[in-house]
């Protein structure tokens, strides 16, 4: 669906790139921009940079980029439409053409109608006379059928179409089934039960949509977990299993494992805060969700050296969005689940109540890891101990720990303080590196987007400039095409976005990113911002335009005899046109 150009213009116009983004970051002047933590990847000191000249934001972290409307796609995972959709909501405008029921629409619906009827056929042959090994791998791992009921779980018959034939039976599709990836399909295009002979566990969203499954196989062969993959409906990375459960408690806190028996077993205890990833570590997109219901996090891993470092690496996550986090020591049993079994849910509350606070369970991991009486290992721990100090970000509780550090190991708070201070200097100093290696584009390996690209650097970059020079100056558009055309570019992604930008210059509209939107992929948004946030301490004047010109010219001639014998006719042609008008 197209949308009219004059609608997005008032869309952007009344949602500034500024105020959009800071509902969702906690953004700092930095001059005449923008900084704050980049909410699409993991880091402690912020890499984005938010731009109100030319209403975009670029990551020198991870290379996210774009506009208003890419960045709400990306921070709440919606297509083009359903983000221009919110943000019209947002600014209280009226969507034109309101009312069509788009496609993607309708079969997100279809795919909630088919996973719904899934849930069902399974928890049906859980329960059936046929199936009752099933039925007894639960109860026999402590499930009581209040709980299997609870939570919806299943059984997927040992077949290949049990569920095809059920589903077709009730009017999908067999592409409807394949959408919503129940079904998997063989090479001739066939379609068959995705999940066999397993136990399922559905994983439910917080409208209470079936969204997706996880299985597991009772014995045999095959992974011990399949989960579903990411389908229109559903994405791991933003999802929580049992979410929908937890939130309806009044506690302040979750509990974070990292299994599903784990969840089932804790809420079955009286832990109905209980949540886990869905078989992937845990990214900064679900501890975002985390933060809008709780402040503070247990976490519950398992107890073995992956589950120790999976905690570490989930308190830096949970850092970035202000939620506390404290760390269950699981001790004498694999898991919370296990752990349950063993000794009970009141040895669980009591783990719960003297859990430790990340810092302290950072600092005690440190100081395992040396001999503390020795100077030696007083140094090592020191130097850890700072390391780990430096990402605390409050002031106050960072001074706290400093000093409580200091008369554990009687040493001076000044010298650890000074040494925080440094590694912190040190940060500071090394994203400034990272900007500006960023800043020169020069994408090591293979440049995806523009595999042209690093054959041809000084071409590539005259035509870059040459891109956010028209957008800030599209009154130059007739000037410069009288001296080249799109054609004349060296690269052809570029010459495919130049093109792109002087068709918009040519209707009549001032460039912006909104605008070219809805004709450039997220990964292309991404590059044209990354071009404008290079740019955007310069003015141009025309004299600069005309030589990044005379640089894509040089640079054309040198296009090598190799060059020349591989290009195909058409451009042969223009190559041998150029070199004539070049002449005269
Ligand atoms: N997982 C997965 N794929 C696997 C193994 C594990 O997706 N092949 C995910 C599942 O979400 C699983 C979680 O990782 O719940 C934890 O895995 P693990 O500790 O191996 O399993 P448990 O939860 O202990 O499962 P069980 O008690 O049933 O053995
Ligand atoms: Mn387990």
């Amino acid at each position: 669906m197209a949308i009219a150009q004059e609608f997005l213009e008032q869309l952007k116009d009344r949602n500034d790139v500024e105020s959009v983004v800071s509902s969702y970051v906690n953004l700092k002047r930095a001059g005449r921009n923008l900084v704050g933590l980049c909410p699409f990847h993991n880091e402690k000191s912020p890499s984005m940079v938010v731009y109100n000249d030319t209403q975009s934001f670029y990551c020198f972290g991870c290379g996210a980029g774009g506009d208003v409307i890419t960045f709400i796609k990306k921070i709440e995972n919606l297509d083009y439409i359903e983000a221009v959709r919110l943000l019209a909501a947002r600014a209280g405008l009226q969507m034109p053409e309101e009312g069509r029921d788009d496609r993607t629409a309708r079969l997100k619906k279809r795919i909630y109608e088919i996973n719904r009827e899934t849930g069902r056929f399974y928890h049906a042959q859980l329960m059936s006379e046929q199936n009752k090994h099933a039925l007894a791998y639960l109860t026999g791992r402590g499930l009581s059928v209040r709980t299997i009921r609870r939570f919806g779980l299943g059984y997927a018959p040992d077949s290949w179409d049990a569920l095809t034939r059920h589903l077709r039976g009730k009017g999908y599709s067999d592409e409807e089934l394949y959408a919503a990836a129940v079904v998997g399909r063989g090479r001739s295009g066939s379609v068959y039960d995705q999940f066999r002979g397993r136990v399922m566990f559905p994983i439910i969203d917080l409208r209470g949509n079936v969204i997706a499954f996880g299985g597991r196989v009772m014995q045999g062969s095959g992974p011990k977990y399949l989960n579903s993959p990411d389908t229109p409906v559903f994405k791991k990375s933003r999802n929580l299993f049992a979410l929908n459960f937890a939130k309806q408690s009044a506690e302040p806190y979750l509990i974070l494992a990292e299994g599903y028996m784990d969840v089932i077993a804790l809420h079955q205890a009286g832990f109905t805060t209980a949540v886990a990833t869905l078989g992937t570590a845990l990214t900064s997109e679900q501890a975002r969700l985390v933060s809008g219901y709780v402040s503070k996090v247990m976490i519950a891993y398992d107890s073995d050296e992956a589950g120790q470092k999976a905690t570490r690496r989930a308190i830096g996550i949970f850092s970035d969005t202000g939620v506390e986090v404290k760390v269950l020591k699981i001790e004498g049993a694999k898991d919370p689940d296990e752990y349950i079994k063993s000794f009970g849910a009141t040895r669980f509350k009591l783990l719960l109540e003297g859990s430790a606070g990340a810092v302290e369970f950072e600092l005690a991991r440190a100081r395992s890891k040396v001999d503390a009486s020795t100077e030696q290992g007083k140094v090592a721990f020191l130097r850890d101990a700072a390391a780990i100090l430096s990402e605390i970000r409050n002031p106050i509780e960072r001074d706290v720990y400093t000093a409580k550090l200091a008369e554990e190991l009687s040493v001076s708070k000044e010298a650890i303080a000074l040494s925080v201070q440094n590694i912190l200097k040190k940060k500071v100093k090394d994203l400034k590196r990272k900007q500006s290696r960023e800043l020169r584009l020069s994408v090591s390996g293979v440049d995806k987007l523009n595999p042209e690209r690093a054959q041809h650097m000084r071409a590539a970059a005259s035509e870059e400039k040459l891109i956010a020079l028209l957008f800030k100056n599209p009154d130059y558009l007739d000037g410069l095409l009288e001296k080249m055309k799109p054609d004349d570019f060296v690269t052809a992604f570029n010459r495919g976005l130049f093109e792109k930008v002087c068709n918009l210059i040519q209707t009549g509209a001032t460039p912006s990113l909104s605008l070219l939107a809805g004709v450039l992929t997220d990964e292309e948004m991404a590059r044209l911002s990354a071009m404008l946030a290079g740019s955007e301490q310069m003015t141009f004047t025309k004299q600069q335009a005309f030589d990044y010109i005379d640089v894509i010219f040089e640079e054309k001639k040198k296009l090598t005899a190799n060059d020349i014998a591989n290009m195909d006719d058409g451009r042969l042609q223009d190559f041998i046109e150029d070199l004539r008008r070049k002449k005269k």
